[in-house]
């Protein structure tokens, strides 16, 4: 019997990387085997994500182009996953119903049973229940072969930020045993990645028994052959001083955080329902520094939410400046049914949300310049992860720090290397430098 063959299209965050890896394993176990090539797949999943309309639309498209697909294949298993199934269950299955399978990203455990029914019967399957429990705890994802592996340690979100969908689409805060985490990091090492990132729409909240995530970070910096840990993304609430001493501890978790900040004034803050103040972030930041002070932020940032004012949005600026971070996620408001702010009356207009978010992504390119800038004359370690766009000739790899350097390759480096970088340049976001043993090397024949 020839082998059947799934494709999956994945959209939005990392935690969908991650379930669709987990979603992967499942399918295989059910015979299928992975293609990149959608016309040949006997069954195709779109992992979807809902945090911004425009995601939204991007699936609605592609649903759109793969109705012929469908009209010429009716046993072609059409699957829509994630936070979109979720979300629009029922608009999906009104004005799609060429679409089979509408799974929430607490229900993947249904995928063998479905794949084993719908070879009897062509009905549709539907479940979007949310689990207080599911965290997936005893699943392997199928990995592809790469330098870093997503390893999601806690699911849902409690914190109910009024401008955010995600609370309704994944559901309560709960999180995986330490032992659990541990087994699949230890797979993963063994497997030959050699870079963690932990996972969780929340990430530090993490809770269970045994420790919280200081404790699990300790524990995961132990495990040998991880050459790097990061983690993302947390909220600024649950960031304290103990867990910045577990990362200046250990020389493998990175001097990294991202802290999204979304808003720079308190009333904002407020009405966003953020749990810190202005003073509190910067207060944060400055923590951060002094016990890490070559930690590199990074953020994420909303403009024109409901009812900002042109003084609170330069706030959101004057905090931007202040905090130095490297690189910044920078949003315009997306009104998102069934969130608190989507029913607030002051809604701002789209011109004032484009300008606004042009006038912040210049700031934050200056910023970014005087950052990167601090680089150059300056040798730092780089994990090479892959080639660089322009050259087969060049490598691509990131600091510690997450910045994007690129470089000649030399005879003796490879992929998951770390080599140390003598940084020249900077442009745009990247740096460009040469690899030091070389240099010293050239040096050594010249002599
Ligand atoms: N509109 C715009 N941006 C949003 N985000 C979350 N919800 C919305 C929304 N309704 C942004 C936040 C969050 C990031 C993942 O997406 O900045 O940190
Ligand atoms: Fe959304 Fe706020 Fe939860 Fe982040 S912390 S997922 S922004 S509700």
């Amino acid at each position: 019997m020839e082998q059947k063959k799934y494709y999956i299209e994945t959209y939005g965050c990392q935690m969908n990387v991650y379930d669709s890896e987990l979603v992967g394993s499942m399918l295989n176990k059910c015979g299928y085997q992975i293609t990149d090539d959608i016309k040949s797949a006997d069954a195709i999943f779109l992992n979807t994500c809902a945090i911004r309309e425009k995601a939204e639309e991007t699936v609605h498209n592609k649903l759109d182009s793969l109705q012929s697909l469908k009209n010429n294949k009716p046993e072609l298993l059409l699957g829509v996953l994630g936070c979109m199934a979720q979300n629009l269950k029922d608009v999906i299955l009104d004005s799609k119903p060429y679409v089979d399978v509408v799974l929430g990203p607490d229900s993947y455990r249904r995928i063998p049973e479905i794949i084993t029914n719908r070879n009897e019967n062509m009905n549709h399957y539907v479940d979007t229940r949310l689990s207080k429990f599911e965290v997936y705890d005893d699943m392997f994802p199928s990995r592809r072969e790469g330098v870093n592996a997503w390893i999601s340690i806690m699911r849902g979100c409690d914190k109910f930020c009024t401008f955010c969908i995600v609370p309704f689409t994944r559901g309560r805060e709960r999180s995986r045993s330490i032992e659990g985490i541990k087994k699949e990091a230890v797979e993963a090492v063994r497997q030959g990645f050699v870079e963690i990132t932990l996972l969780g729409q929340n990430v530090n909240s993490y809770r269970t028994p045994e420790g919280d995530f200081s404790n699990l970070l300790d524990e995961i910096a132990q495990i040998e052959g991880i050459k790097r840990i990061r983690y993302t993304s947390p909220h600024p609430q649950d960031i304290d001083e103990n867990l910045v001493k577990v990362m200046a501890k250990h020389s493998n978790i990175c001097n990294n955080i991202h802290l999204p900040l979304q808003a720079g004034s308190d009333r904002i803050l407020k009405r966003m329902n953020r749990t810190y103040t202005k003073q509190e972030f910067l207060n944060l930041v400055k923590m951060i520094r002094s016990i890490i002070p070559d930690c590199e932020l990074s953020t994420d940032i909303i403009v024109g939410f409901p009812g900002e004012t042109e003084d609170e949005f330069k706030e959101t600026i004057e905090v931007v400046k202040a905090s130095l971070f490297n690189s910044a996620f920078m949003f315009k408001y997306s009104s998102r049914p069934g969130t608190k702010a989507s029913q607030y009356s002051d809604q701002i207009s789209e011109d004032e949300k484009q300008a606004r978010l042009e006038e912040l992504i210049n700031v934050q390119k200056e910023t970014t310049l005087l950052r990167n800038q601090r680089y150059i004359g300056q040798t730092v370690d780089v994990l090479i992860e892959k080639d660089s766009k322009r050259s087969e000739l060049q490598w691509s790899g990131r600091t510690e720090g997450n910045m994007w350097v690129v470089f000649d390759k030399s005879n003796c480096s490879s992929i998951k290397d770390i080599v140390k970088v003598k940084i020249n340049s900077t442009h745009g976001v990247t740096l460009f430098g040469e690899i030091v043993n070389s240099l010293e090397r050239k040096k050594n024949e010249a002599a």
